[in-house]
């Protein structure tokens, strides 16, 4: 008889954005006249920057064209892009990465569930509360943790409490931990990490042959020139991290997918038997075996965000986005509510009024406000009573976003 994933049952009631989205359309099913504006999940409201979409036409009729057309590609990523990556993201800023440390993915959502394929069921995990959920659900579909309490906590994981009394940034804990992920600019709760709160992780990590598994999807929105935009930038995080990169939030890809990981070559793990071997092979063994690689057109358009052209476009882009978040963030400020990020992330991490739960406060903006914003909750137990904004949108529903909290 077919046995299914047991380990799926284990999962609280639906991943956070589609429950959100249910609820959202029920509203707006039962009050269609109602103009209702999502700040709720992290999706880019703006175009495609013109570079990209130039790059990708060129390669459209590239691909059009027997002499130019390309079937399969590399499954770790055109060399082009590659090139550009390691380039410009590493070396460029002083950071020793190789072409070949860098794998080219559809996403960072991917990406960071894939990864346990390449790591084995006994670590011990250290995950962040709040989170973003993708760590902790991946980690329950692999089958890593045990049930969840009556506060959604899993068996199995060790979490590590962020709230206002740390800045939202958890300290190395004094129990040894195998893999720990670590999100700077942080989602949800858009707090940035010192360098100096890097490199206690970098030490606690080499001392304790830890895996540092560093989500820096946002590091294209800090303006802040002491914020590091990679853990690279800490000496030693070569031996103990891989980094996931995305292009969703700089360049507009979260419809167009391409991402990126980087594992670098002298990154090692533990066998069963104790002995010490590299991750990258194993890795590049993963991504070519299940993995047919982002397609050619894509790899241009996303190798475009690094011409001069491209480069000043995402700056635009990210200052529309920031500029909504400095609006969100003082329209929530003059609602006097407790405010966090929004300077150097996308996010706005704000406390709920009157003792309200996050859920509550979800439905008392959808219902009163016509707002979608993320219940805090959703990201973890020390979520609750906060909730997110995400100031990925338009700036004149930014603007009309902020006049509703203040009028509500
Ligand atoms: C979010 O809203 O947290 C993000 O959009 C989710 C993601 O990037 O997958």
């Amino acid at each position: 008889m077919v046995q299914l994933n047991d380990n799926y049952l284990k999962l609280k009631a639906g991943y956070l954005f589609p429950e959100i989205g249910r609820r959202v359309k029920a509203f707006c099913d039962a009050n269609p006249q109602a103009a209702v504006i999502r700040c709720g999940i992290g999706d880019v409201t703006e175009p495609l920057p013109a570079a990209v979409r130039d790059a990708m036409h060129k390669a459209v009729d590239e691909m059009g064209c027997r002499d130019t057309f390309r079937g399969y590609g590399p499954e770790q990523g055109h060399e082009f892009l590659r090139h550009a990556i390691a380039q410009n993201d590493y070396r460029d800023r002083g950071m020793e990465i190789a072409d070949d440390e860098i794998f080219v993915s559809d996403g960072s959502k991917c990406d960071c569930g894939n990864i346990l394929d390449i790591l084995g069921h006994k670590n011990r995990l250290g995950i962040t509360d709040p989170v973003y959920p993708v760590y902790v659900d991946t980690n329950v579909m692999a089958g890593h943790t045990g049930d969840s309490d009556e506060n959604g906590a899993y068996a199995g994981i060790h979490y590590l409490p962020c709230d206002a009394s740390n800045g939202f940034v958890p300290a190395v804990p004094s129990e040894k931990l195998d893999v720990v992920y670590l999100c700077f600019p942080n989602n949800p709760t858009g707090a940035t990490a010192t360098r100096e709160q890097l490199a206690a992780w970098v030490e606690y990590a080499r001392a304790n042959r830890t895996l540092i598994l560093f989500d820096a999807a946002y590091e294209a929105y800090i303006s802040d020139p002491a914020v590091p935009h990679s853990i690279y930038e800490i000496p030693g995080a070569r031996e103990c991290a891989i980094e996931f990169r995305s292009f969703s939030k700089n360049g507009g890809f979260t419809g167009t997918r391409c991402a990126f990981t980087v594992v670098p070559k002298n990154l090692l793990a533990a066998t069963a038997t104790g002995e010490m071997l590299p991750l990258h092979p194993l890795w590049n063994r993963r991504m070519s075996t299940k993995f047919n690689g982002v397609s050619y057109i894509v790899q241009r358009g996303a190798e475009a965000l690094y011409s001069a052209e491209g480069k000043a476009q995402i700056r635009a882009l990210i200052e529309l986005y920031m500029g909504n978040a400095a609006i969100l963030r003082a329209a929530a400020q003059d609602a006097g509510l407790p405010v966090f990020g929004g300077v150097n992330a996308p996010y706005i991490w704000v406390g709920t009024p009157d003792g309200l739960s996050s859920w509550d406060m979800f439905d008392r903006m959808l219902t009163q406000a016509h707002v979608v914003i993320t219940p805090g909750s959703g990201f973890g137990s020390h979520g609750e009573g906060y909730f997110r904004i995400s100031a990925f949108n338009s700036r004149a529903n930014a603007e009309e976003v902020a006049r509703r909290i203040r009028a509500l």
